[in-house]
């Protein structure tokens, strides 16, 4: 059997590197894109067969250098059975904090360029064999969250925007999953703009980056409409739905850090 070919975003650190690691130990061919490219190429190196692997340069904000990585991607690949749809940048913020251009350029990374790259790879996956697109969302999509209302928000469009693709892409044979990752060890936190230094979520429960791409392995294997990592956040999603006063509680019980439940 030929080997199966995917495109990781966000693959030069935490879950996209693990998941680069692991679709290259499956077997796959993997082109790994995000903007640092010391970063990239040092995961790359790190890969089963490293020379069967592509390091793309690329920043996703920008429309012109992604339709050119994907022209790379064709011109090495052909096809792809693969998408994984990882890159994105958290904003640790009460909404009173935000400064309206880290507000766009979040949006233009988390749901922007999603939309474009879709966009983009959609001839590739048609040529595909049994294609996938995997959307890495987070627990907090489907359900906002003080001090990261931006980050919910744009998580919360990531998944409303797999539901869409899902039916829009069924007559070709292209399966979107969306993942909603919980807390998970890696430099998310690091990354993420926090202009009166909040205090972060505690690591010390957090997933292994592996367990994510473990669960992104197996959605390429056998995809299903949303895999969710965390079932305390699922089952607030549920409650948030049928009794939202119930899952404010359940919120501010769970967060700590002085939130209060409404009372009007
Ligand atoms: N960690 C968690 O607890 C957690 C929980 C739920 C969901 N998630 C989601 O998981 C995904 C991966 O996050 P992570 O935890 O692995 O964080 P991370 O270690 O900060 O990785 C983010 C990746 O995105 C890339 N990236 C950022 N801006 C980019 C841009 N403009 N163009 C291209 N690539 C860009 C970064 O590479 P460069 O800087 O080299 O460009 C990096 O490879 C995100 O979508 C995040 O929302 C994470």
């Amino acid at each position: 059997m030929p080997p199966r070919r995917a495109l990781v975003t966000g693959a030069s650190s935490g879950i996209g590197e693990a998941t680069a690691r692991r679709l290259a130990e499956d077997g796959y061919r993997v082109a790994l894109l995000a903007r640092r490219a010391d970063e990239l190429e040092r995961v790359r190196a790190s890969l089963a067969r490293p020379d069967e692997h592509l390091a793309l340069v690329c920043d996703l904000r920008d429309d012109g250098e992604l339709a050119r990585a994907l022209e790379r991607v064709r011109e090495r690949f052909g096809a792809l059975e693969l998408v994984v749809q990882n890159a994105g940048q958290g904003y640790l913020a009460r909404v009173e904090e935000t400064e309206p251009h880290e507000v766009r350029a979040l949006l233009e990374l988390n749901v922007a360029a999603v939309v474009s790259l879709a966009r983009l790879a959609l001839p590739l996956l048609r040529a595909g064999d049994a294609p996938t697109m995997v959307l890495v969302s987070s627990i907090v999509g489907r359900r906002g969250i003080p001090g990261q209302a931006v980050y919910a928000a744009s998580k919360a469009a990531l998944n409303s925007l797999g539901e869409a693709l899902r039916v829009e892409w069924a007559a070709d044979g292209i399966a979107v999953s969306i993942l909603d990752v919980g807390l998970t060890r890696t430099p998310f936190f690091q990354h993420q703009p926090n202009p009166r230094k909040l205090s972060g979520p505690n690591l010390a429960g957090a997933d292994d980056p592996a367990r994510v791409a473990a669960a992104i392995a197996e959605l390429a294997r056998a995809p299903r409409p949303e895999l969710w990592l965390s079932s305390k956040w699922r089952l607030l999603a549920i409650a948030n739905v049928l009794a939202p006063r119930l899952a404010d509680r359940l919120l501010v019980r769970k967060l700590g850090g002085g939130w209060r439940a409404p009372t009007r």
